[in-house]
């Protein structure tokens, strides 16, 4: 399998999950690995991810020490910490970033040369391995290097390869789509509660019904417009409940959300320090 060696740039949310994942897999050691975390409390705690695995509070140390290095740091920051590791990096090594707005081009420009970048958007439920990532590659990246960045994504969920223009799309559905998903579970668990179930029953039936409706739609593949048919039998609850959510703009309101966080996504590529 491939033997390169890793770096994490940026031990948070993201980064942590990302090294979980990888380090779960049957081809990445925990000695390929190193995270790079400025804050040096969370030293330690990075370190019991797992043994062996390197952490670093240097950015150029890390990225001296890999072949592949992601980049797992807000927007606002990410020109100025390639411009940090720039240094470090050579046209063989391989930059992965998953920070919404920010191009491959203006990653290609900052780090010099004719550097492989790609660019990934997962989401949160990387933590469970249950993430959705889309990635595109930059000019100088190879098939290998996409390769690569498959197999990183692919340990924390599933992987779909999209061009970049397509990117804040992305960022404004599945990047961002769990906070909608836990906006609609605790409106649906408040509802419960309203209705005289316990907080701890309605978030039960809540959390089952929404893993239980997608688990359909992923298995039957079936358009979600046939299934909502499936289940509205005539005068029955769901087309009453159907009716309300379609007075009220359920739809309307999702697709506007979704928007807004794609163009917000497309700001950020402006709006950040180098
Ligand atoms: N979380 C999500 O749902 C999600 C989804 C898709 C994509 N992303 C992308 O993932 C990236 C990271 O997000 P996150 O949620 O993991 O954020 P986070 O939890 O705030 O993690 C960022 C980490 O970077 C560290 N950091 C700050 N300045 C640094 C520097 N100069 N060099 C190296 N590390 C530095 C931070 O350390 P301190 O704590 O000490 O500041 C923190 O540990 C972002 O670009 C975001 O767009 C996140």
């Amino acid at each position: 399998m491939d033997s390169r060696k890793i770096a994490i740039i940026g031990g948070g949310n993201m980064g942590v999950a990302l090294a979980k994942g990888i380090i779960q897999t049957k081809w990445a050691n925990p000695s390929r690995i190193m995270i790079a975390e400025p804050l040096k409390e969370k030293i330690d705690q990075l370190k019991g991810i797992a043994e062996g695995v390197r952490v670093s509070h240097s950015n150029i140390e890390a990225a001296e020490f890999a072949d592949v290095i992601v980049l797992s740091i807000k927007p606002q920051i990410m020109l100025r910490v390639v411009g940090e590791i720039k240094p470090a990096l050579k046209d063989t090594k391989l930059l992965i970033s998953v920070a919404a707005g920010i191009t491959t081009t203006q990653m290609e420009e900052q780090a010099g040369g004719k550097l492989p970048v790609v660019r990934a958007m997962p989401n949160i439920a990387a933590v469970v391995k249950e993430a959705a990532t889309a990635i595109c590659p930059g000019r100088y990246a190879s098939d290998q290097d996409v390769g690569m960045s498959r197999h990183i994504f692919e340990s924390v969920g599933i992987v779909v390869e999209v061009e970049e223009y397509l990117m804040d799309a992305v960022t404004g559905l599945s990047g961002t789509g769990p906070m909608y998903v836990f906006q609609i579970l605790e409106g649906l668990s408040d509802a419960g509660v309203k209705a005289g179930l316990s907080r701890h029953t309605a978030n039960i039936l809540a959390v089952q019904t929404l893993i239980g409706s997608s688990k359909l739609i992923q298995e039957t593949k079936e358009h979600p417009a046939k299934l909502k048919d499936l289940v509205t039998s005539p005068g029955g609850t769901a087309i009453s409940a159907l009716h309300s959510l379609e007075k009220n703009g359920l739809k309307a309101l999702l697709i506007d959300a979704v928007e807004v966080a794609a163009k917000r996504s497309g700001e950020l590529g402006t709006n950040h320090k180098t």
